[in-house]
């Protein structure tokens, strides 16, 4: 017998990622990273206080005493429904947005409550993105050049055919000196790698994959949505200072342990939700006519692996009402 269908959270999930990226972009190149951000959590607060499930922070925006909205741990939904693992990211890109430069979102990803993974204090991640060609051809261990090696050989192309999301970060100079030498060519970004590892997975966005340190959050997040897309991303906790290392070390995590996508996300029931605030390679950025707000999302769901890109018009009386809510 056929089943019958089930509730797709994801379209609930669009409607709180397009309330943060509508109100965060009326901060877009103001020069001032924290009002876009809290715009944005202040939208998707209040947005997820109308989705029937109950939702607790993962993934959040810190620890709860430093920010105050959408804190690890806190509890979302109106209290009915599945029990989800949440993982939000309400600007990825607050610099991007501030600065008013393509590639900030806002993004969502849910996971059964208990299977995704819990970094606990580590804020750096070395990750590696490939699309579900190259799946199996990489090592996180292997030198650089092995990697390209054979994921050029996966793809059916030459090495000096890939282009490689990096972000440009002075930590990055190894890394990027051992891609120039093994004849790959790369694509330099200033933020905003979650876009990087969605663009590496998904494969036909002119990047073949993403390599290099980012946040761990990121990671995990980027991690629900390669569920759905297929692909890979691995992972090793690289902490950036000596606290963080001692952190991670006395809470017990393994340093050189390799996290895949599966170990980051244990469940392939997912959902996940992004808008465009600014422009993307897949998203265009929120636009303002005179009487509506055009917004661009995706929204994914892993159980049935369905990707719908949606273009919204929202009344302008619509997001006011949001604006005063969120403000009260
Ligand atoms: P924010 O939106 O929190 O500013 O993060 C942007 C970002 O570029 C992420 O995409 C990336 O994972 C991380 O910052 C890299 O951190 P850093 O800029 O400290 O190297």
């Amino acid at each position: 017998m056929m089943e019958r269908p089930t509730r797709n959270l994801g379209f609930d999930l669009l409607r709180v990622t397009e309330s943060a990226a509508m109100m965060a972009a009326r901060w877009m190149g103001r020069g001032d990273k924290n009002e876009g951000d809290r715009a944005a959590v202040d939208a998707m607060r209040l947005m997820f206080g109308t989705v029937d499930f109950r939702g607790r922070v993962v993934i959040g925006e810190g620890e709860k005493d430093e920010a105050p909205m959408l804190y690890t741990g806190e509890e979302l939904g109106t209290g009915n429904g599945p029990e989800m693992d949440i993982a939000v990211d309400p600007v990825e890109g607050t610099t991007l947005l501030a600065n008013g430069r393509p590639n900030a979102i806002a993004v969502v990803g849910l996971a059964p409550r208990g299977s995704m993974m819990d970094p606990g204090r580590s804020y750096y991640m070395q990750k590696l993105v490939v699309p579900p060609g190259a799946r199996n051809a990489v090592d996180l261990d292997a030198p650089v050049s092995d990697n390209l090696a054979s994921i050029a050989k996966a793809l059916g192309k030459q090495v000096d055919d890939l282009v490689v999301f990096v972000l440009d970060k002075p930590r990055h100079r190894t890394l990027v000196d051992e891609i120039r030498r093994a004849g790959a060519r790369i694509q330099f970004h200033t933020d905003g790698d979650v876009n990087g590892a969605l663009m590496a997975a998904q494969g036909n966005c002119g990047i073949d994959l993403m390599i290099g340190t980012g946040g761990t959050p990121e990671g995990i997040l980027a991690a629900v949505a390669i569920k759905v897309i297929g692909g890979q991303i691995l992972g090793r906790l690289d902490p950036q200072s000596e606290d963080e290392r001692r952190h991670l070390e006395e809470a017990g995590f393994d340093l050189r342990k390799v996290y895949s996508v599966d170990d980051m996300v244990r469940s392939n029931d997912v959902y996940f939700a992004a808008t465009g605030i600014t422009d993307g390679p897949f998203l265009k950025g929120v636009r303002y006519e005179s009487h509506f707000v055009v917004t661009h999302s995706m929204v994914m769901r892993g159980s049935t692996g369905s990707l719908r890109y949606i273009e919204s018009h929202t009344d302008l009386d619509k997001l006011m009402q949001i604006s005063a809510l969120s403000y009260h």
